[in-house]
């Protein structure tokens, strides 16, 4: 462990304020050493008060997901055991995919306080402004067809839906995986993979969801699509803390998914469809299906009704819907 970690270390497990002394003593590092490092942890965001004959105390930590802030809060077994956290990338889903090139292992998360090239679905790009929200990407490598690919977004909507749920929001999941809050987007997610013909190598779950954005941190364009954590509830999200949390819900319904199949959560996807029992229009490449939207299938596909006949299964597309933000 680095001395600067070890001091940390002594700082949060002291209740009041711990002299320089003591830590030196303790670190086996001069005085000097001690305050050069409580300047580095200041340089991180971490607040420490220092008063001459007393000694140093934390006061405040950095609202940055770093590994020290995640792991304080992270009670996963793989999600985010191997954490790359970054200050900036283009885009999150590629650093996870070269990493998953490199041999990483399943469940390494990849976190950037802010993306240059932050993407979305359908080309779109995802704006990604630094340290207010959560741009993330999750590697597996489940045991999956190319084809069957896609349901891992629905896992990823709903252990979205239940950390935003955990900040006293209500939240509504639109097909495939954009999930709302009153009408408006609050969070997306962008699963890409890595395949041969008949198997997945890995699959790059990105997800992004705006925490604390104000409606000013938006595009112009988005100000009235676009919704955050802190616009909806008033309260600032501790982004480390969702992130563990999210992480969680994540892993275990990627466990029940992979002993289950889809069923595992489709009763938690479906409870929160804002589309059931609404007519929809689905833009697919040069088509359109417009009906009735009765839920999704075993295989996630959205069923669409169109006559007296069986649905339809819709396996991509962009859906639009009466009153509802158009993605
Ligand atoms: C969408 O709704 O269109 C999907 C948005 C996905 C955004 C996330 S942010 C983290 C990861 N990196 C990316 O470039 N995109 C995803």
């Amino acid at each position: 462990m680095s001395v600067k970690d070890a001091l940390l270390g002594s700082l949060e497990s002291g209740d009041g304020f711990v002299s320089g002394a003591w830590l030196a003593a303790r670190l086996g590092v001069s005085r000097a050493a001690v305050w050069k490092q409580v300047a580095l942890l200041r340089s991180q965001g971490y607040v420490i008060e220092s008063i001459r004959g007393k000694g140093y105390k934390l006061l405040g930590r950095p609202d940055t997901v770093t590994e020290r802030e995640l792991g304080r809060h992270l009670v996963t077994e793989l999600f985010g055991r191997r954490l790359i956290a970054v200050a900036t990338t283009g885009s999150t889903n590629d650093l996870a995919a070269d990493a998953a090139r490199g041999g990483a292992p399943e469940g390494t998360v990849v976190i950037a306080e802010a993306q240059t090239a932050g993407r979305g679905r359908l080309g779109r790009a995802w704006q990604s402004e630094p340290g207010l929200n959560l741009y993330m990407s999750v590697l597996l490598r489940p045991e999956l067809g190319p084809a069957e690919a896609p349901r891992l977004s629905l896992l990823a909507g709903v252990a979205v839906a239940e950390a935003l749920e955990t900040e006293g929001l209500e939240v509504a999941i639109k097909w495939p995986n954009d999930v709302l809050v009153g009408r408006r987007k609050i969070a997306g997610i962008l699963t890409e993979m890595e395949a041969e013909a008949d198997r997945v190598r890995a699959v790059v779950v990105g997800i992004g969801v705006n925490l604390n954005s104000t409606e000013d941190d938006f595009l112009p364009e988005l100000r009235d699509k676009a919704t955050s954590v802190l616009i909806e509830s008033g309260r600032r999200a501790d982004r480390p803390a969702f992130a563990a949390r999210l992480l969680e819900s994540f892993e275990r319904h990627y466990r029940n998914f992979s002993r289950q199949g889809l069923a595992a959560v489709a009763a938690d996807w479906n409870r929160r469809s804002c589309l059931d029992g609404q007519r929809v229009r689905v833009a697919q490449a040069g088509t359109t299906v417009e009906g009735l939207c009765v839920g999704i299938d075993s295989d996630g596909a959205l069923l669409v009704k169109q006559g007296d006949g069986e649905p339809r299964r819709v396996v991509a597309g962009d859906v639009s819907l009466e009153g509802y933000y158009e993605s």
